[in-house]
């Protein structure tokens, strides 16, 4: 028997909901693979911000280095600032275990329409491309400050901060996939406005390119990229973004292959010196929590990237197959317009992996 120790972050508003999902085909898909779990569940979230004044305690990161990985739900909640729980909890995660990459797949899974009109009509050419978002640096940075505050001369500056070796190890990781998956890089950038740090990234990816020539290359300033997300993502396979870029190209490119409720993402330390965190690309949804309604299975799906992760590369794949098994039978949440729970689809999944040893 295959045991993993997983650090279990349920967080605020629908996180819960959906983890007890993702758990639940977890331990349903390992069990066919003579894989099991050890769960350790820690309440870190703005429900705990609100009465101790903290995220987490203050040996957090401590504890979570421990574990085999790390199984995030989604944080926030109404009254406590974004902010707050950003940098109380994902980000301290993401940059002390060295999550620099943030893996989000946008695929268009078999038994889902999207809202752009003809994608998806061939079932043989399915939209299926990888993001690759830079996690740790960029644009998220602490370096800055306020000042003035209150006063008719009140100011902001926020830095962004690009490293050789921060880019470096991003594009690597980009390519390497490209590699592997037999297709191309395509650069998120905007080196015509942002005249320092763009025109850094862009130098990278040029250098980078170099040693892949195998490896076909593009790139493209953020706002036409945004528009050929829309227009014609099929021509995409790895596109490599820097942390703000990422982070709002994925959201986009959830839209297109249906919901922000499917979209999965890995944030890995690729060389597994630390845990890595897997987490859907949604929030806690404050509208639809406490009503069961959430659909899971971007927490499923982050799930299954968890045990490709940790070496179960076939129990991984079933459970990519239930999730289409189940979307095709039209067995889907309300975001997807159906009528099912989160517990029914949950239970679905469950069924199309079946219970016997695989
Ligand atoms: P959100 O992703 O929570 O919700 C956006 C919209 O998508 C809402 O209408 C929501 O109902 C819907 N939605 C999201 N996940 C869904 C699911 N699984 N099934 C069905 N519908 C779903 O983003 P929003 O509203 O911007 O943020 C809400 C809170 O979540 C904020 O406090 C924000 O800071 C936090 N947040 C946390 C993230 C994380 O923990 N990684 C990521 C994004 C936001
Ligand atoms: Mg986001």
């Amino acid at each position: 028997m295959n045991t993993h120790r997983i650090a279990v972050l349920p967080g605020d508003g629908i996180g819960a909901e959906v983890m007890r999902a993702g758990q639940q085909v977890l331990e349903r898909a390992g069990a066919r693979h003579d894989i099991s779990f050890d769960w350790t569940t820690y309440d870190w979230s703005c429900e705990r911000y609100a009465t101790d004044g903290a995220m987490m305690p203050p040996d957090g990161l401590d504890q979570l280095a421990e574990f085999d990985s790390i199984y995030l739900g989604a944080v926030g909640y109404p009254g406590v600032p974004d902010h707050v729980s950003l940098w109380g909890l994902l980000i301290p995660i993401r940059r002390r275990f060295q999550q620099y990459v943030n893996l989000r797949p946008i695929r268009l899974l078999r038994g889902v329409t999207s809202p752009i009109r003809g994608l998806g009509d061939d079932p043989d050419d399915r939209l299926d491309f990888v993001c690759v978002r830079e996690n740790n640096e960029g644009e998220y940075s602490e370096v800055g400050g306020r000042m003035y505050r209150g006063t008719a001369d009140e100011l902001a500056v926020q830095e962004s901060v690009f490293t050789r070796r921060g880019i470096d190890r991003v594009m690597r990781f980009a390519f390497d996939l490209a590699l592997r998956r037999g297709g191309g890089v395509a650069s998120a950038t905007k080196s015509n406005g942002i005249i320092h740090t763009m025109p850094f990234w862009d130098q990278i990816f040029a250098e980078m390119a170099v040693s892949y020539p195998g490896v076909e290359t593009s790139q493209y300033h953020i706002d036409a990229l945004a528009a050929l997300f829309v227009q014609d993502p099929r021509r995409f396979d790895v596109v490599v973004a820097s942390n703000l870029f990422g982070d709002i190209l994925t959201d986009l490119g959830a839209a297109v292959v249906g919901s922000i409720g499917i979209a999965p993402s890995a944030n890995l330390n690729p060389e597994r010196d630390h845990p890595s965190m897997f987490e859907p690309v949604h929030g806690s949804a404050p509208d639809i929590a406490g009503q069961g309604i959430a659909n899971p299975i971007g927490q499923v799906w982050s799930g299954a990237m968890m045990l490709d992760h940790l070496g179960h590369e076939t129990a991984a794949a079933e459970i990519l197959a239930a999730i289409e098994a189940v979307l095709d039978a039209g067995i889907r949440t309300r975001d997807l317009g159906g009528t099912s729970t989160t517990v029914q689809v949950a239970d679905a999944i469950c069924d199309a992996l079946g219970d016997g040893g695989a």
